[in-house]
């Protein structure tokens, strides 16, 4: 596998250049002092400055990039990428650099493109709740500036006090939302992207509804990339919640998930907005690690997982009565589905809970070096490929605190997305081998996706195959060379 990986990223960088001081210089020209990092002359940054750009967040892959160039604007961007095109130089484009797959950071030396110094909200229009803004806005700061107009932003994640709205729409971010408010595919009205020629398409639009043939944008959703850069995004913001409120359920056995599931959906309806599950492992590593405030001792006896209901509806009296009356019925019952709930009481309270759940990713990334596999399959599978890959493990001799120290399960019920985190001591070629294509395969089995929501990357190019068809993936190679025919736009990354 690695040879052929090796292979596939000589071919892919084989008509492509690395840039030179002549690069450099051009670039410093366009753009301001400020805006051009390099190690190279005339600029000579130190080389540890661009350390940040160059690893990914999960420390696991690192790039060698010697220009990260930070344009203010989206005629910068179009100077830049046409001066690549011309000279088959290689962009990564890079939004907050949160993305768990290696899509963010180059595989050798390309130029880095950070949107980060475009951070400017266009416009909002508080009756449609139509936001417009930059490619590089953070997450947490659109967040911020639509609430004082009783708005939310449709999705939320971990990472959104980092990640930017550009390279959410190129991974097509799943979250925490994603039960209520749909995918991006939905809620994103609109897009500007430089194309990989430079050439600026605008489709910034903000009309609900456009029927006008081929929906262009919805190539560039998920794009991680490969197609172009994402300069602005138009998005629909829904209202406000009047009231949130939020509930732990400790469960005695994952057997119970998918019909509390089903209950929790038939009892709260409309005003049900999400519906996380974390195992037993999963919720004793957020606790170890400070996130949020543990369960007393009593809640979590014989808990074997947990999982947090979250409601946002228009009336808190309504919606407060109708959690208390599900929890009733809930444990009312001669063989109840959970062991206790523990219910939100105030907004510090109602955090902490979501903390519990939010913070496993941080947690996990304090406790060793995690192989993250984001995977579809039937949600009522989740235990079973959990167990079934941490004995995988031990039947190789890897389960000890020296290789894999824990395999832990947590996700998105509602979504069918579980997260098998398996967290190690290190990296290594034999964790590597064990658990590729072992895992692949189990999805293949529950004909499920190999990536739910945060891609591809570099970390899955050669898994594709057990989510799509060869005539799916061909079809793809085409549009990629159609839009980018000199292979310049974050190669290696999608697709081999
Ligand atoms: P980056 O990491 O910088 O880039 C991601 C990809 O998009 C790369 O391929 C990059 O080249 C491309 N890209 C970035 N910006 C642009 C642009 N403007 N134009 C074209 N391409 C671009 N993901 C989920 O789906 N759901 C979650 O719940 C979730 N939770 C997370 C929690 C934590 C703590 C962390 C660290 C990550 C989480 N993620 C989650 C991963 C996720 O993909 C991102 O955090 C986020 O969407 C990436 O945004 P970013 O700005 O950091 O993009
Ligand atoms: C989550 O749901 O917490 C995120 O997708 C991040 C992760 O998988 O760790
Ligand atoms: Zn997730």
């Amino acid at each position: 596998m690695l040879s052929r990986r090796l292979f596939t990223s000589r071919r892919v960088f084989s008509t492509l250049n690395s840039v030179r001081d002549s690069d450099v210089a051009h670039f410093a020209k366009i753009l301001s002092p400020s805006s051009v990092l390099s190690t190279l002359p005339p600029v000579s940054t130190p080389r540890d400055e661009l350390d940040i750009y160059n690893t990914d967040w999960m420390g696991k892959y690192r790039g060698k990039s010697t220009t990260v160039l930070k344009p203010k604007s989206t005629q910068e961007v179009s100077e830049i990428v046409s001066w690549c095109h011309d000279k088959h130089i290689p962009i990564v484009p890079q939004g907050g650099n949160t993305g768990l797959v290696g899509g963010s950071v180059p595989l050798k030396d390309e130029v880095i493109l950070s949107l980060s110094n475009m951070s400017n909200v266009r416009s909002f229009d508080p009756v449609s709740g139509i936001l417009v803004a930059d490619a590089g806005c953070i997450l947490q700061s659109l967040t911020d500036y639509v609430a004082p107009y009783d708005h939310i932003m449709p999705l939320d994640l971990g990472a959104k006090g980092s990640c930017q709205i550009g390279g959410n729409v190129s991974t097509n971010a799943g979250g925490l939302r994603l039960l209520r408010y749909g995918s991006l595919h939905g809620s994103v009205l609109g897009l500007e992207v430089v194309l990989p020629d430079g050439t600026i398409l605008d489709q910034l639009t903000s009309l609900r509804k456009d029927n006008t043939g081929y929906d262009l944008k919805q190539l560039f959703i998920g794009a991680e990339g490969t197609l172009g850069v994402i300069t602005g995004v138009s998005i629909l913001t829904p209202p406000a919640p009047q009231a949130s409120n939020n509930v732990i359920l400790a469960l005695p056995t994952f057997d119970n998930v998918v019909p509390l599931f089903k209950t929790v959906k038939r009892q709260l309806s409309e005003i049900l907005s999400a519906f996380e599950f974390i195992d037993r492992t999963a919720y004793d590593l957020a606790v170890k690690h400070g996130q949020g405030r543990a369960l007393s001792d009593e809640d979590v006896e014989g808990a074997q997982c947990f999982v947090l209901v979250e409601t946002s509806g228009g009336r808190r009296e309504h919606d407060e009565e109708k959690l208390a009356n599900l929890l009733e019925s809930l444990l009312e019952v001669d063989k109840p589905l959970i062991n206790t709930g523990v219910l939100a009481q105030n907004p510090a309270q109602f955090s902490s809970l979501w903390a519990l759940r939010e913070g496993v990713t941080e947690a996990v990334s304090k406790e060793g070096k995690a192989y993250k596999y984001d995977i579809s399959v039937p949600a009522a599978t989740f235990k079973q490929v959990v167990d079934t890959t941490r004995e995988h493990l031990r039947s190789k001799g890897l389960l000890h605190e020296d290789a894999v120290k824990h395999v832990l399960g947590y996700g998105h019920v509602g979504d069918g997305n579980l997260h098998l985190n398996i967290v190690a001591k290190g990296y290594t070629p034999e964790i590597q081998a064990a658990l590729e294509p072992f895992v692949y395969e189990i999805v293949a089995r529950h004909r499920g996706s190999v990536s739910a929501e945060h891609g591809i990357g570099a970390m899955k190019t050669h898994a594709l195959p057990y989510s799509k068809t060869d005539v799916s993936i061909a079809l793809m190679k085409r549009i990629k060379e159609l839009f980018d025919p000199r292979g310049i736009m974050n190669p290696g990354k999608v697709l081999e």
